[in-house]
This record gives structure tokens, C-alpha cells and sequence, in this order.
């Protein structure tokens, strides 16, 4: 039979944009296509995991064998997060969540003024999903993603220890044909070893085989080699 390390584990991952209304056509989101997140998931129910997948709206079929959860906007994903979060064992934030949304959606179809003055939208901060459930007191272990475009070990060290994080998979999304819709992505991984923080380099490669890595990563991690 094939080898199945997660057998026995919950996964929750969150993938894909968030909407974030504006009016009743119109909204605010970004490029992700959701790939990197239904990476995830197909690799962990490979490796014999229960996987549920939070999906922002994308264009992709449901791996097969997950449970697939659909929201739109931040706030959406934050309640179907908390709400699956419980009696996880492994959290990963792959979504591309809006950091902002409307202060207040309207009602109706805005519409255009008489002149060229331009128009002025008030944006408020969405929640963190990811900080949410890392501030829970039992917590799943915690692997979030960074998007960055430079000094991106950096910025990736700075979001492990302020989002709580137990490991980051930071991706240069300033690189040609990686991260944002790509059919491959490369990673900087972090992961906290007692105090310390560990790395390695994940090379370029398709989504499904990065996702492969990084969970069998976060595995060694849950379950540590007894010394001998
Ligand atoms: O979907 P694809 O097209 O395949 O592209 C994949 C990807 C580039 C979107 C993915 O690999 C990736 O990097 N996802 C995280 C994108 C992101 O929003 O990064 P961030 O650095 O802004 O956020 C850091 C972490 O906090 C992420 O785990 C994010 O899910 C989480 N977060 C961010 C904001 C927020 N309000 N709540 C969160 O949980």
C-alpha cells in the first residue's frame, strides 16, 4: 500500500483571493487562482490526511477526497476557519486574503458623478484569519504562506514570529512564471526548532510536488525522532 504519514490527521487549508464588495457588482480581490492552495490539498489527502479546504471563489475542480468549503469575502473565510480549526491538527493559510475591504458595501450599483472628479472608496482593515487561530490556546500547527516581492527572507522571519506562525513558506512573487496562477512555485521555508528557526530552500518546481515537500516537512516537525 501506498506510505500514508498523515494518516490519522486533520487538515484545514485556506486557498484562493477573497471578494471583497464594493456594490452589487463590483469588488475588490487579487490574482490568486487558488493552485497552490488545491496543491495542498490533493498532497495531503495523498499522504492519507482528512483535508478540508477553505476556498475563496477559483475555477478549479475539488481534489478528490477533500471537503471543500466555499466563501467569498475575508470575513467569510475567518468564520469558516474557526469554525473548522477545532480539532485540527495542521492549519495552513494559503489564501490570498484582502487586507482590506470596503468600509461599507452599498446597496446598490454606484453610480457615476456628472464630472471627472474622481471618487474617493474608504478602505477598513480586514481580521488576520491566520493570527485568529494562532492565538487560540489549543492550537493546530500553523503554516502560513508569504507573498513577497523583496528581502523576502526577512520579511518571512518577521511574519513567523509576529503571526505566531510554527513554519512559513515564503515565495518571491516577483519572479517570472512563480506563484500568483503558475503551474509552479518555489519556497523559502521557516520552521521554529525550539528557539531557533530553521530553513531550507525548495527550488522552483510544479505546485503539486512544492506542496509535497512542505507538508512532509511539517510532519517531521509533529512527529520528532525519539533519540535512540
Ligand atoms: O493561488 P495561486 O495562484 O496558486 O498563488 C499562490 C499564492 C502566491 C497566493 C500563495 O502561494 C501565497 O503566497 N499565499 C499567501 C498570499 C498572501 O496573502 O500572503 P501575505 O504575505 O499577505 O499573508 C501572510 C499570511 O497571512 C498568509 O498565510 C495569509 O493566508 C495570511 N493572512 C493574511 C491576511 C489576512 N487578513 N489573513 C490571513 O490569514
Amino acid at each position: 500500500p501506498p506510505e500514508q504519514p498523515a494518516r490519522g490527521l486533520r487538515l484545514v487549508i485556506t486557498a484562493g483571493p477573497t471578494r471583497e464588495a464594493i456594490d452589487p457588482v463590483r469588488y475588490l480581490s487579487n490574482h490568486s487562482s487558488g493552485r497552490m492552495g488545491y496543491a495542498l490539498a490533493a498532497a495531503g489527502v495523498a499522504l492519507g490526511a482528512e483535508v478540508t479546504l477553505i476556498s475563496g471563489p477559483v475555477a478549479l475542480a475539488t481534489p478528490a477526497g477533500a471537503t471543500r468549503v466555499d466563501v467569498e469575502s475575508a470575513s467569510e473565510m475567518l468564520a469558516a476557519a474557526e469554525a473548522h480549526a477545532d480539532g485540527a491538527d495542521i492549519f495552513i493559510g494559503c489564501a490570498a486574503v484582502a487586507d482590506y475591504r470596503a468600509a461599507s458595501a452599498a446597496e446598490h450599483k454606484l453610480k457615476k458623478g456628472d464630472d471627472d472628479a474622481g471618487m474617493t472608496l474608504r478602505l477598513v482593515r480586514n481580521p488576520d484569519i491566520i493570527a485568529t487561530i494562532a492565538a487560540r490556546a489549543d492550537r493546530p500547527f500553523i503554516i502560513g504562506f508569504a507573498a513577497e516581492t523583496q528581502d523576502v527572507e526577512r520579511y518571512a522571519r518577521d511574519k513567523l514570529a509576529r503571526k505566531r506562525l510554527d513554519m512559513v513558506a515564503a515565495n518571491d512573487v516577483s519572479q517570472p512564471g512563480l506563484g500568483f496562477g503558475s503551474e509552479n512555485n518555489a519556497a523559502l521555508l521557516l520552521w521554529q526548532h525550539g528557539d531557533e528557526v530553521d530553513q531550507c530552500h525548495l527550488p522552483p518546481q510544479p505546485k503539486a510536488d512544492l506542496a509535497e515537500a512542505i507538508l512532509r516537512q511539517a510532519l517531521t516537525c509533529l512527529t520528532p525522532t525519539t533519540p535512540e
